[in-house]
């Protein structure tokens, strides 16, 4: 459960997990006994076996390792394949440091849960904890002890692929995924064998890629960036987060592999962070692209000076760091610091102690039963219902006895396991993805009901071929269920669209079938939210289901017949057209606001010289937070427990505010409500959104019941960087309310006094 009060509260020694006397003591003694080259090794991580970037799976491996010049080595997933490895370090090398193995297990290992922004739209941090248990045990016993996860860019842009990867658009509540993911993963103790170190990436400011396109330009302003950007770092670093990567892209004509000012001056002086920073794959070597070295050797000398402390994949610490030290350009002190890093991170994981894992079951184990229950679970969180229309005897979903006996499935997504993965599937097996069209079969045959089905057309491609056999499908049924939306792979790394329109001729499917007159529930696939303003004024019933992961069919059925309420809300914006983009809820309200439903409704008196388009809304189609379930909810006026309060008690924090609201449940059904608290200062030194979420809590409430929710606002809150870029709480007017959403509600006022 996220909201707390205590949510963004720093911590003394962030560094605890994985730093202490008798580890610190343990390296020191390593550390004197290493060579310069040794050294270097430490910081040097190459790609085994697969490949997840350009280039090649580096040739003379085994003998790299056996001379001490591979700290770490990724994409091994077997036990079988990271225990040899881990033979040629131990026994193989002069030091015997072992190898930390590490993986991009981002939505489960074996078993495979929804992608992480589906993950997010549950707002039910508790449950992205129990996923990553769960793959980090799964993980752990192959020998993977670091996965390149949590990806905590807040991305405001659905063009960008790697928007499937994260939490959204809000820094807030991506704050709450990023603490979640670090538990998770982390666990108790970083010396449990199922322990596997966390890496927040990618460090910083990859989301705001220009044009959506990946590995772009950014421009963000510093104060841009601590207040949207870097806050899930904070929140990571402050859990105990182990790793960073560093990102490809420049911001500000700075590549962030090389920013002195957020891999140093933010990281290590202002967060104290502890842990090492691991670049993203050949980011070092790309940093000559970019255009700020000529050759190898500044580029590593400005990477490592900058702060990155391990190379992935470019190869040119290895080679060059050595020399540097000697030539006196990297002080010896500098390179020990990065280097004991590494090593305290082995130390806490007991790597030293048990570098091997057993061997005998590989990842071909199935999933437990656990972890299965998990995926099903969680794919039922994640799923946001967009609209749910009476259709003439009431909202269509759910499907049940009164619907009719006759349901066509139709659609390219309905039977199609491996598009149900979305990007990085782990260790998973397509083999485990029960598909929608399983599922359904099964319940509708349970239920004596008929199935008619038919693809239709391919996800992309012009064919209508499929068409007329849908279209009788359709006809023949009491209701039509359509599978629709993006392939697994049109989001995630390099693959960002110019469009957000479904692809191929989908849409043209759409209105053929909805021209039936058949009701229609549109379950939409996707890893972006996808612009379906056609869908949503001809179709009654739309559920946005991401990719659910190895549980898609039987979480979705579970759903559609009422088994289990839709719960989950939006955490980005679903644009109207892929012209509104960027587009996100906490704006700047601009000195000329057209009406909007998330500001405090002041606006122009003049219609025409407002901020707009003459051709489209400023407003999306489904806002930030939003979701709809099987039952109706109230919320009472929000209540603050003070009309006025010091700013400088704020600060100090010897004061805060309490902030109320009454939630019921209006409906004939038992549902889970999101109580979101949002805040707008007004009056402050400079600009501040027209509103920013400070609070959620998930209410399950029976019919007729109602509770009370509290949130407490104090100096995390309601903090911000002013002109002179510190961190204050100003003399203001705060606005509050509690809502289901972004849009809703009126606001309290409070005055916050000197
Ligand atoms: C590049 C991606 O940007 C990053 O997220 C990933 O962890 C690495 N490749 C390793 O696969």
């Amino acid at each position: 459960m996220g909201a707390l009060a205590t949510a963004s509260s720093s911590r003394a020694d962030p560094g605890a997990a994985f730093s202490n006397p008798q580890i610190e003591a343990r390296v020191d003694a390593l550390l004197g006994q290493m060579t310069v080259e040794e050294k270097v090794g430490q910081l040097n991580q190459f790609a085994a076996d697969t490949l997840t970037g350009p280039g090649q799976v580096v040739s003379d491996g085994d003998q790299k390792i056996r001379s001490g010049q591979v700290g770490s080595l990724f994409n091994a997933v077997a036990a079988k394949a990271t225990n040899r490895y881990q033979k040629e370090a131990v026994e193989g090398s002069r030091l015997h440091i072992p190898i930390l193995f590490g993986y991009d297990v981002i939505h489960g290992f074996r078993t495979l849960f929804p992608i992480p922004l589906g993950l997010s739209a549950s707002w039910d941090p508790g449950l992205v904890e129990r996923t990553a248990r769960v793959a980090a045990q799964e993980a752990s016993r192959e020998g993977v002890r670091w996965t390149f996860s949590p990806m905590v860019d807040i991305a405001r842009d659905p063009r960008w692929g790697r928007i499937a990867e994260g939490a959204g658009e809000d820094p807030y509540l991506g704050s709450e995924f990023a603490r979640a993911y670090v538990r998770g993963y982390q666990g108790m103790r970083l010396g449990d064998p199922d322990s596997i170190i966390a890496c927040a990436k990618h460090f910083v400011g990859y989301g705001a890629a220009e044009g959506g396109r990946d590995y772009n330009t950014a421009e963000i302003s510093e104060r841009t960036l601590r207040d949207v950007y870097l806050p899930p770092f904070h929140a990571a670093v402050d859990e105990g987060a182990g790793t960073l990567m560093s990102a490809f892209n420049a911001s500000d004509g700075v590549p962030a592999s090389a920013n002195p000012f957020t891999l140093t001056q933010v990281l290590r002086d202002e967060w104290r962070f502890s842990g090492f920073v691991v670049s993203d794959w050949t980011a070092v070597r790309e940093i000559m692209l970019h255009g700020i070295a000529d050759d190898g050797r500044t580029a590593a000398r400005k990477s490592f000076l900058a702060g990155v402390d391990m190379d992935m994949q470019s190869d040119l610490f290895l080679p060059n760091l050595p020399g540097l030290v000697r030539d006196g350009e990297v002080p010896a002190d500098r390179l020990d610091e990065s280097v004991r890093r590494v090593l305290r991170i082995k130390f806490a994981l007991g790597l030293f102690d048990k570098p091997y894992v057993g061997t005998t079951e590989a990842v071909g184990v199935p999933p437990a039963r656990r972890g299965v229950d998990l995926a099903r679970e969680a794919a039922e969180e994640s799923f946001v219902l967009l609209q749910n229309r009476d259709t003439g005897s009431g909202a269509l979903l759910p499907l049940g006895a009164g619907r009719g006996r006759r349901i066509a499935l139709i659609g390219p997504l309905a039977d199609s396991g491996l598009d149900m993965m979305g990007s990085w599937t782990g260790a998973a097996d397509p083999g485990d993805v029960v598909t929608l069209r399983t599922a359904l079969s099964r319940r509708v045959a349970s239920e004596g009901m008929v199935l008619s089905e038919a693809r239709g057309t391919a996800i992309a491609g012009d064919s209508e071929s499929g068409f007329a056999e849908a279209l009788g499908a359709a006809r023949s049924s009491d209701v039509v269920i359509l599978a629709l939306g993006e392939s697994g792979h049109s989001s995630g790394e390099a693959s960002s669209r110019s469009s957000l329109d479904l692809p191929g001729n989908q849409e043209r499917l759409l209105e053929a079938v909805a021209a039936t007159g058949k009701p229609i529930v549109l379950v939409l696939f996707s890893g972006r939210p996808l612009s379906i303003g056609w869908a949503s004024r001809h179709v009654p019933a739309i559920l946005e289901a991401w990719f659910p992961g190895q549980q898609a069919g039987p979480a979705l059925v579970r759903v559609l017949f009422g088994d289990s309420s839709p719960s989950g809300r939006l955490t980005v914006s679903v644009p109207r057209s892929v012209g509104q983009v960027p587009i996100y809820y906490n704006s700047l309200n601009t000195g000329r606001p057209r009406s909007d439903p998330i500001g405090l409704g002041d606006k122009k008196a003049d219609p025409y010289y407002v901020t707009g388009y003459i051709d489209e809304k400023n407003t999306p189609l489904y806002p930030f937070g939003y979701g709809l379930t099987y039952t109706t909810f109230s919320y009472s006026p929000v209540r603050v427990d003070l009309s006025t309060i010091s700013a400088r008690a704020l600060k100090a924090g010897t004061a805060h505010l309490t902030v109320s609201a009454d939630v019921r449940n209006t409906g004939a059904r038992e549902g889970t409500e999101t109580a979101q608290l949002y805040i707008r200062l007004r009056g402050t030194s400079v600009a501040r959104p027209v509103r920013e979420l400070k609070g959620f809590r998930r209410l399950r409430l029976a019919p007729g019941e109602s509770r009370r929710v509290d949130f407490t606002l104090g100096r995390e809150e309601l903090s911000f960087w002013n002109i002179e870029m510190k961190d204050v709480v100003e003399p203001a007017s705060l606005y509050v309310w509690v809502g289901p959403d972004c849009t809703q509600g009126s606001p309290a006022k409070v005055e916050l006094g000197e």
